[in-house]
């Protein structure tokens, strides 16, 4: 495959010349280069494809042909109906649900075809239940994946990193829950999750920031080989008495160090392929930025100083300046401190603010992959120096599951 085009100001501009800004963009060129390298980085193992990173139907669906990509991880249950209505096949929820209409749903939908049916997260015997409070007696029953906490433990359990999921962390507690699930005909085990957030969510390279770069990669080594270690006992007590389909792990940030545990079927992997600005700090991988947003500069508040409209998309999690979308092109720009992203304005500072006038345009990356659909209807696609498509968003399509 050829190297992508060189992402400059100069190529946005010839490409997007007739678009109005705001606009959101996808350089396929860049995003199929980083779908090589992280098949690459998955040796082999097929690669799941995380729907909330996407967040556009056309996009999951084109990604899917190719191969080495295989299923969707999905985020909300009405989202994994919509997308199974639509055609889309083996369809894991990564996040326990407690709609009870939704659930019904599903247990329609796998009652007419059961082999096939999305699979659900379940973590407690609570989950369990309210499977079993929307299902007659005598439907087929639903499938269902544990939840496996790949957090690390460190000093005697005193000190966790890593999210904050699952209580299931030791194979005797994921052993008592398949028991419970056993019990219950109504659910069947067919798949294990554990995703190691701490690993493959932490660039390793902080910007500036040498010793947390060094105390991330001792955390990082020590939470692998540990997470490794109990996922295969894991797999092996559980392999006693049930057969797992699926034991699904990682992301784009860890998917070389959990494609080489034997236990793992599969891994996962969402964020790489728009590539935002929180996966451009790791020592393991590098990726193109494949993912953009364009805004209009319509004030001009003194010479040195370019302001555009809108622009506060702000990413979720901890509430720090990473989280804050990056100006991209021209090089150079950077957000007044006052004022950040805004609501309705972004103040653009630096040298190169100077030559930007009323109607030029600015070129942004969000700080995370999907969230960025949640802002736009529709993406531009581009390929070389041409749109060859403007696909729409989940919320192009009106769908806003999260
Ligand atoms: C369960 C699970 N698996 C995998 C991922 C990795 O997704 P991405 O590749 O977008 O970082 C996530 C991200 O939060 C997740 O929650």
């Amino acid at each position: 495959m050829s190297a992508p085009a060189a992402q400059s100001y100069e190529r946005y501009e010839r490409v997007f010349a007739e678009v109005e800004a705001p606009f959101a963009f996808v350089d396929l060129e860049a995003m199929w280069a980083n779908a090589e390298s992280m098949l690459a980085r998955s040796a082999g193992k097929s690669v799941r494809v995380a729907s909330k990173s996407i967040r556009c139907r056309a996009l999951l669906g084109a990604i899917l042909e190719r191969e080495g990509f295989q299923g969707l991880m999905t985020y909300t249950l009405p989202e994994t109906l919509w997308l199974a209505e639509q055609g889309f096949e083996d369809l894991l929820l990564a996040y326990p649900t407690a709609d009870v209409g939704a659930l019904e749903e599903l247990a329609l939908r796998s009652a007419a075809g059961p082999e096939g049916a999305p699979i659900v997260m379940v973590d407690c015997v609570e989950h369990l239940e309210m499977i079993e409070s929307v299902l007659g007696t005598g439907a087929p029953p639903l499938r269902a994946c544990i939840d496996v906490d790949a957090s690390w433990w460190w000093l005697g359990g005193r000190v966790k990193i890593g999210p904050k999921r699952s209580p299931i962390h030791t194979p005797e507690q994921a052993v008592a829950l398949a028991r419970e699930i056993e019990k219950r005909p109504q659910i069947e085990l067919d798949a294990l999750m554990a995703y190691e957030g701490q690993i493959s969510g932490v660039g390793d390279l902080p910007p500036g920031q040498r010793l947390r770069g060094a105390a991330i990669r001792f955390m990082q080594r020590r939470s692998a080989a540990e997470v490794a270690e109990r996922r295969a006992a894991i797999v092996s007590a559980l392999s006693d008495f049930v057969e797992l389909e699926i034991v699904n792990g990682g992301g784009t940030g860890s998917l070389e160090l959990t494609a080489a545990e034997e236990a793992v079927t599969e891994v996962t992997a969402g964020s790489g392929f728009y590539a935002p600005v929180l996966f451009d700090h790791y020592s393991r991988f590098s990726l193109t930025p494949a993912a953009g947003f364009a805004l209009p500069v319509t004030r001009k508040p003194s010479e040195w100083v370019a302001t555009a409209l809108g622009g506060g998309y702000l990413a979720s999690g901890p509430g720090n300046a990473g989280r804050l979308p990056a100006p991209w092109l021209p090089e150079g720009l950077r957000f007044d401190d006052e004022e950040g992203a805004g609501e309705v304005q972004t103040p653009l500072l630096g040298a190169v603010a100077a030559d930007l006038t009323i109607g030029d345009r600015v070129y942004f990356r969000h700080a995370k992959a999907g969230e960025l659909c949640e802002h736009f209807d529709s993406l531009h696609l581009v390929e070389g120096d041409r749109i060859v498509d403007e696909v729409p968003t989940y919320r192009g399509e009106g769908r806003n599951f999260l």
